[in-house]
């Protein structure tokens, strides 16, 4: 086995992480590793580099053989799913940072590793700064990995943070999260709940070796969140936050979604603020686990990268252990959730879709129900995505189905509500 190999990176991107990266990796001569070459779009751009380094010509990094990484930090879907492509079948190992295109082309990149040999790492792509990626690729079983919980997008935690305990408004809030280099140049991707429903579809992949498309993944985001809802959380001692969560089930399959959720003052989830990610593991015999750290940000995005370089030093890979040595698990949509929904005063209560009501409330703005809901009833139908309406899942959302018969009988005496 090569020990330690020299490592010569083309990196491709230079924007918040790319830089981030080159001031890193100068600090950390001892790694051996570095960059011969820099690919950006534009070449007009001032920047701390030496302008040698730079080129727009792609072909300079990729055809290079002196170059034996490729690390790839930009923007652009597509592009980065063609260099990455390129770079693996020109002999090369790669280190993306592209959640979305690593989410959406997961099959295709599978193959591409398992065609080449070679190696494709993104630790960055998922919770930055937090090594959760290779933690649940290396050290949890399957068998023993009860659930994964997790706030995985920097952007929301700041801007929720922010307008909860700083009485920011959300735009100025969304703002300050794009000006510190948190949020994606196409700040939807992150309000709506798409980029922590990417990172999700990485995880599902390392943690239980599911493999789907993210689209895939019932998701919502912060939009839809009303001024009433926080003050419900504040009435109920609990804090709103965008949870994403997988949990294997009886059934042996696995419930996952991203939306958001209340979450009490003793959840672990409830201390990570601002950009910061956490990450809740629950194991057959660890109980729980609390992974928490920068989800977002130049630096802490760029330490993961460069741990990813250096694990390329000692030919590390990513086994896919849950897919290819386990029994990979698959998706179900057969369980319930307490879900908390509001809505303005004018639109009609969502009872059919609940089978079980538990409270509900209104004032002179809005109205709200808590009750129980089919999950796949979410899948079905789009009546909580319409303007007005605001879904968030009530803490332990998850309901067996012992309590739910018993849920039903209780809510039948509330089945007059209207
Ligand atoms: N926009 C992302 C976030 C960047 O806010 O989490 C880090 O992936």
């Amino acid at each position: 086995m090569e020990a330690h190999k020299q490592l010569t990176i083309g990196l491709f991107g230079f924007g918040v992480v790319g830089e981030g990266l080159y001031k890193v990796l100068q600090q950390t001569p001892s790694l051996k590793a570095s960059i011969r070459r820099v690919c950006v779009k534009n070449p007009e751009k001032p920047r701390n580099a030496p302008s040698e380094l730079f080129t727009t010509d792609r072909d300079l990094l990729l055809n290079d053989p002196e170059i034996n990484v490729i690390v790839e930090v930009i923007n652009e879907t597509e592009a980065a799913r063609e260099i990455v492509t390129r770079a693996l079948r020109n002999g090369k190992d790669v280190v993306s940072a592209s959640k979305k295109m690593l989410a959406e082309n997961f099959p295709e990149l599978l193959r591409l590793q398992a065609e080449t040999g070679r190696s494709l790492l993104y630790e960055a792509s998922a919770c930055a700064s937090i090594p959760v990626i290779r933690n649940l690729e290396e050290y949890y079983d399957n068998d023993l990995l009860h659930g994964i919980r997790g706030i995985v997008n920097g952007s929301t935690n700041f801007i929720l943070t922010r307008m909860f305990e700083d009485r920011l408004d959300f735009r100025s809030a969304l703002l300050l999260a794009q000006q510190l280099g948190f949020a994606e140049s196409d700040p939807a991707l992150d309000v709506e709940g798409w980029d922590a429903t990417n990172k999700w579809s990485l995880l599902l992949a390392h943690a239980y070796g599911i493999v789907e498309h993210p689209s895939r993944i019932i998701r919502g985001g912060i939009d839809r969140i009303a001024l009433g809802d926080a003050v419900v959380a504040k009435e109920k001692g609990m804090s709103i936050k965008l949870v994403a969560q997988a949990q294997k089930l009886d059934n042996g399959r696995v419930a996952a979604f991203v939306l958001p959720q209340f979450v009490r003052q003793d959840d672990h989830l409830s201390f990570v603020r601002n950009e910061y990610n956490g990450v809740v593991i629950e194991s057959g015999f660890a109980d729980k686990q609390f992974f928490y750290g920068k989800g977002a940000g130049s630096f802490p995005t760029a330490s993961a990268v460069l741990s990813d370089i250096a694990a390329l030093r000692y030919q590390y890979r990513y086994e896919y252990k849950k897919k290819y040595h386990h029994e990979a698990l698959a998706l179900t949509d057969d369980f319930h959730l307490r879900v908390y929904v509001s809505m303005d005063n004018g639109t009609p209560l969502p009872k059919q879709h609940f089978e079980a009501l538990e409270e509900w409330h209104s004032d002179a703005d809005r109205k709200y129900i808590v009750g129980i809901l089919p999950f796949r009833s979410l899948r079905a139908s789009d009546w909580w995505r319409r303007d007005g309406i605001s879904l968030i899942l009530m803490p332990d959302p998850m309901v067996e189905s012992m309590e739910l018969m018993r849920l039903k009988k209780l809510s039948l005496e509330l089945a007059g509500v209207s």
